[in-house]
């Protein structure tokens, strides 16, 4: 009755290959479907695999090249839209499950965890898992910071993982998905924030559930293997700011166990390379543009040009620079991107010496409550 979709870009086949098996031997899921970017190396090395798999199993394992659906970069937001389109015009299984294809970890859990709560009657499941308090930088400072800031009476802001691309869709779901025309545009990785902002959006109910194991995902070097990620990310929730989100949705989070001592000691990147990053590809424009900051921000980022400062870029301060980027940021505009990048930077390197420093549960706490405050400016002034 489920069909599980994996779309995946240049990743290891054998970790893929080892969780479409878990997704076959699962008993409520009759179909699995691979979405390559292109015909890259694990695309061949699952289109090889994928007969002697259908056999084994008795189900069938597809293998596609992801559709050109959207408008922006074709990236990740194809390759989710296209497993979407499938599932809803080839295929009537009732429900849609997308994991990302790096998942080392991946188990039997996984997919039974969201069925069980599919079948109490949500109509969309997100899985959330621990990770380290250095990681999950785009999620915390641009994505639930701005929910928080721009629907801060709608579930957007509490939604734990909101760039997570590991879910549950019913058909019901995915038929609304599908028809919104601003989530089929999507084609880059904007498309995380997409299809959470529409499940919002629609009403949907929506349960997370929570996984220990994680997903044990590789660190980032220094940021800038972050930075396309970044923009599109941004941009996305920009995109959106106009639009309306109903207040009263069904939501309900798991509570989150223990988290293992092991992901409480990982470093989320490169500290030492990722400070070298303020000081690099400065143009005239990009000073210019910053006169359009609070004076801190502009004086500090300045600065950094010859000395790496970033102590000036507080919650508060961000609130404001993320209202300024709202406002005026052009993600067509490279200068734009690249200061969009610094000031994020900043925040990150603000934030991991001021309290990730302090340890896992402080600093776990401490953007929770992040969150709750920018909710609370948002919805009485500061
Ligand atoms: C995030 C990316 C960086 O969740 O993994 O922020």
């Amino acid at each position: 009755m489920s069909l599980v979709v994996f779309p995946f870009k240049e990743e290891d086949p054998e970790v893929l290959l080892a969780s479409v098996k878990v997704a076959l031997a699962h008993p409520r899921v009759k179909e699995v479907l691979c979405v390559g970017a292109s015909e890259d190396h694990c695309f061949r090395a699952v289109s090889a695999a994928a007969p002697e798999l259908t056999r084994t199993y008795g189900k069938p394992v597809g293998i596609i090249v992801q559709e050109r659906i959207g408008e922006m970069r074709p990236g990740k937001g194809d390759g989710m839209n296209t497993g979407l389109k499938y599932f809803l015009e080839e295929t009537d299984h009732r429900r849609l499950h997308f994991y990302d294809a790096d998942i080392v970890s991946f188990s039997e859990e996984w997919i039974t965890k969201a069925e069980e709560a599919a079948d109490e009657g949500y109509q969309v499941v997100r899985h959330y898992f621990p990770r380290s308090s250095t990681d999950a930088m785009i999620t915390w400072m641009i994505t639930r910071t701005g929910f928080a800031l721009l629907w801060p009476r709608s579930a957007l802001p509490w939604i734990e993982q909101p760039l997570g691309g590991e879910l549950l869709l019913t058909r019901e779901a995915a038929e609304k998905l599908f028809a919104d025309p601003r989530v089929r545009r999507q084609s880059d990785w904007g498309i995380d924030t997409l299809y959470t902002f529409a499940m919002v959006a629609h009403g949907l109910s929506i349960a997370e559930i929570y996984i220990d194991a994680g997903k044990l995902h590789k660190l980032y070097g220094a940021l800038t293997d972050l930075k396309t990620m970044l923009i599109e990310c941004f941009s996305a929730v920009q995109g959106l700011k106009g639009e309306a989100v109903p207040e009263g949705t069904m939501h309900h989070i798991e509570y989150p166990g223990p988290v293992r001592q092991e992901m409480k000691e990982r470093i989320g990147y490169d500290f030492e390379r990722t400070l070298w990053l303020l000081r690099e590809n400065w143009t005239d424009r990009q000073v210019e543009l910053l006169a359009l900051f609070p004076r801190e921000v502009r004086e500090g980022l300045l600065t950094s040009r010859q000395y790496p400062r970033f102590s000036f870029m507080d919650e508060d301060a961000w609130a404001e620079v993320y209202r300024v980027l709202l406002a005026h940021f052009d993600a067509r505009d490279a200068d734009w991107a690249e200061l969009l990048f610094k000031l994020w930077i900043a925040r990150v390197l603000q934030y991991t010496t001021a309290v990730a420093l302090r340890g896992y549960d402080y600093a776990m706490y401490h953007l929770h409550r992040m969150v709750a405050r920018y909710v609370h400016r948002a919805l009485v002034g500061a």
